[in-house]
């Protein structure tokens, strides 16, 4: 039985389970493989992309999905982790879980006899990066390019420095001083990194970042939970809005990311995310096969 919290937990498994997600988007495994399984999807923060994919994903699988809303359970009112864990475990197959804390997630997969999958927390968003680097893949059929990321290295920017390091791909964060991602996850993807013979770059010259990219990827600058410091935070970005002069430095056949939700005018400006090099919206739409994929992997 294995979990997902990190794409450190799948470091060596990563292809298979991309593998998997192109076949489940060419319809490739058929049938019900997940019938009779149940999944509960506890959301302690908002959603759409993942509540919508692991909802149908399960569904188009045969098994079934519980939205579990945290002000809806008892755990939303202080009833342990623990308690929940061990209660779940006895009526579902797996838990997926959005969160406020990683820590909380770290407890779940402790205290819990079923896989538990991360739909987000502070720390990382595993499953986001695996849909991004199906869609990089479906862009340029391999992982050869430079994958450049700017803005808030947060929960994102953390998983796409791991996945970017297993694949071999090269990743420059371009990010303020202040607003790097986290040490550890740093470290590990330098390790991962150089066993790949790639590289990854944390500079807060946006420009070094960008040049010469094959995809340009952005987040919103104020995460779920960061709402407090939002007029700072907006100021200490200002200088690193995804635009057309910057995505002129990009390659000319570079591809725009975004996980969404978006803000247009300030992570992205909109004629970057509504104009030809955008791959937003196929982005999001690989949310469902790779949840597939995962709910496959994990839970069959
Ligand atoms: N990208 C993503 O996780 O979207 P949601 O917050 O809508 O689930
Ligand atoms: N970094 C964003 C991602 C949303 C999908 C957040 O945590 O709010």
């Amino acid at each position: 039985m294995k979990s997902l919290l990190s794409i450190f937990d799948i470091k060596d498994e990563v292809l298979e389970i991309l593998g998997l997600a192109k076949d489940f988007k060419e319809k490739k495994i058929q049938g019900k493989p997940l019938e009779d399984k149940n999944l509960a999807m506890i959301f302690q923060k908002s959603s759409t992309r993942t509540r919508v994919s692991f909802e149908v994903g399960m569904n188009q699988l045969g098994g079934n999905a519980l939205f579990l809303s945290n002000d809806d359970i008892q755990m939303g009112r202080g009833e342990p982790i623990s308690d929940t864990a061990k209660v779940l475990s006895r009526y579902v197959d797996g838990i997926m879980i959005r969160a406020i804390e990683h820590a909380d997630v770290v407890e779940l997969v402790e205290e819990a006899d079923i896989p538990i999958i991360s739909g987000l927390t502070n720390l990382e968003h595993p499953c986001q990066v695996l849909t991004d680097m199906l869609t990089v893949h479906e862009n340029f059929g391999n992982f050869n390019g430079k994958f450049s990321y700017v803005g808030d290295g947060n929960n994102v920017c953390n998983s796409l420095l791991l996945i970017c390091a297993c694949l071999g791909m090269d990743i420059a964060v371009g990010c303020p001083k202040g607003y790097e991602p986290n040490k550890e996850i740093i470290k590990k993807a330098n390790k991962i990194a150089e066993k790949n013979n790639s590289y990854v770059i944390i500079t807060d010259d946006v420009k070094v970042a960008v040049k010469h990219a094959s995809v340009v990827y952005t987040d919103v600058w104020v995460s779920m939970g960061d709402e407090k410091d939002q007029n700072k935070r907006k100021k200490d970005f200002k200088k690193y809005q995804v635009n057309e002069e910057l995505m002129n430095l990009a390659d000319k056949d570079a591809i725009f990311m975004h996980c969404l939700p978006a803000i247009r005018g300030e992570e992205v400006s909109g004629e970057v995310i509504d104009g030809p090099h955008s791959v937003v919206i196929d982005q999001a739409e690989n949310r469902l096969h790779t949840q597939k994929a995962v709910l496959y992997y994990f839970l069959k």
